[in-house]
């Protein structure tokens, strides 16, 4: 008996850091989820995983991948697969592309620099945010990989004029017009907590942060967090995140509500490298988009944060890109958790999906090694998805490969 036990007795060696324990207990962006739950405070835990009123898109967004099945091909030499691609003329390992996500450091102090880096090492682009914590050139200091940044349109247009001349200055490729957000939706789990950026310290919140105190020891120890593209910028003292502001507040007072088609004009007058159109929700919007020659579409619903009911983008891939033909490339944006989720959005005609949650996930559980294991499990399922699929390379990725279940579970 004892020699049986002792051939199957394995011990795992053990980890020293706390970071590398939890980075091998996660399976996948499923768990990264679960383990951020329980190490960032509720407040800050909601401001990320939630959505906007009864969180119908949110979780349709997800469930979208979920209702279309793979019809796999069998016996076709995957001992080469080959996941790379081209998304607005550049080579990509994966079709994969991380999205602008605001006010980062609140997850942990690397914030912007830490996923900038990770994506950088994974040769994707990066999508730096108008309300990044970090600044278009603090960014680029820490990464040579490629760089988008994605426009909020100041009603101050002198604002967004002096942004894209820094971000063509930095080296950034494409900026990302996000046209989802006339106005800010309405998230009730911040509503509940009466979340602001950066949060107010009341009894709730010293509460909280005790009860997270991996989460806050690395907040009080660190700079204080601001929307580091405006700060110090003349006239915008008290909305650079200096002082405590909801979300709403701030976008909705200093966002142009009045942004149109036509405005597209003045932004290919200030920026003369790629455009990329991000929150397209409907056919009809990515004709337009592709008669304006923006250099890809993003069907997005900004990940269920903006209209509650918006269609999963998932859903809208195929009648798309039927529409836009090769006019523009098509980027898949939202309820993207795992490699198959990618194979499943270019089979039905998206160039690359991007991602949001599952590396905040990674960076709320690990820092930047945590964004590094997101990256490399989409890559590793994708890569297997593909073997098992019988698919050697993206261009075999085609409508044939895939299914919408009629129904059921
Ligand atoms: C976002 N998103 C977003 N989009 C944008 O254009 N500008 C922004 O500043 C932000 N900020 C932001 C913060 C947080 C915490 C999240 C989760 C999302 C939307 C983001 O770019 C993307 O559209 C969604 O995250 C995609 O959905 P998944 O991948 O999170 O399901």
């Amino acid at each position: 008996m004892l020699r049986t036990l002792r051939s199957v007795l394995r011990f795992r060696p053990l980890e020293v850091r706390a970071a590398d324990r939890r980075l091998r207990a996660a399976a996948n962006v499923a768990d990264y989820r679960n383990l951020a739950r329980r190490r960032l405070p509720r407040g800050v835990f909601d401001y990320v995983d939630g959505g906007a009123e009864d969180e119908l898109s949110l979780r349709r967004n997800t469930a979208a991948f979920q209702r279309l099945e793979f019809r796999p091909r069998v016996l076709c030499d995957v001992s080469a697969v080959d996941t790379s691609t081209t998304l607005l003329g550049r080579r990509l390992p994966v079709p994969i592309v991380l999205a602008p996500t605001g006010f980062t450091r609140i997850v942990t102090p690397g914030g912007e620099l830490d996923v900038a880096r990770a994506a950088a090492r994974a040769g994707l682009p990066y999508t730096l945010s108008t309300m990044a914590t970090r600044s278009i050139e603090q960014v680029a200091a820490v990464s040579d990989g490629p760089k988008w940044f994605q426009v909020y349109v100041w009603r101050d247009r002198g604002l967004a004029k002096d942004m894209l001349a820094r971000a063509a200055a930095a080296g950034y490729e494409a900026i990302v017009l996000t046209v989802d957000t006339a106005v800010l939706g309405r998230r009730e789990r911040d509503v509940r907590h009466g979340f602001t950026l950066p949060p107010k310290v009341g009894l709730g919140t010293l509460l909280d942060g005790a009860l997270h105190p991996g989460w806050t020891w690395n907040f009080v120890r660190s700079e204080p967090i601001t929307f580091a593209n405006v700060a110090g910028t003349a006239g915008m003292a008290g909305i650079d995140g200096s002082s405590a502001v909801t979300l709403a507040d701030y976008i909705n007072g200093q966002f142009d509500p009045s942004l149109s088609w036509r405005d597209l004009d003045w932004f290919r007058g200030q920026w003369d490298r790629h455009i990329v159109l991000k929150g397209v929700q409907t056919v009809e919007d990515a004709r337009i988009a592709a008669d304006s020659a923006v250099g890809a579409i993003a069907l997005s619903n900004h990940g269920g944060r903006q209209l509650d009911g918006a269609p999963p983008p998932l859903e809208l891939v195929a009648e798309v890109a039927a529409a836009v033909g090769d006019r523009a490339e098509i980027i898949c944006d939202g309820g993207v958790r795992r490699g198959s989720d990618v194979v499943k959005a270019i089979a039905l005609g998206a160039r690359a999906c991007m991602i949001g949650r599952a590396y905040l996930y990674g960076l709320a559980v690990a820092g930047e090694p945590g964004v590094d294991s997101v990256l490399e499990m989409l890559a590793a399922d994708m890569r297997r998805t593909m073997s098992l699929t019988g698919c050697q390379s993206v261009a075999d990725l085609d409508p044939r490969l895939v299914r919408w279940r009629p129904a059921g579970p």
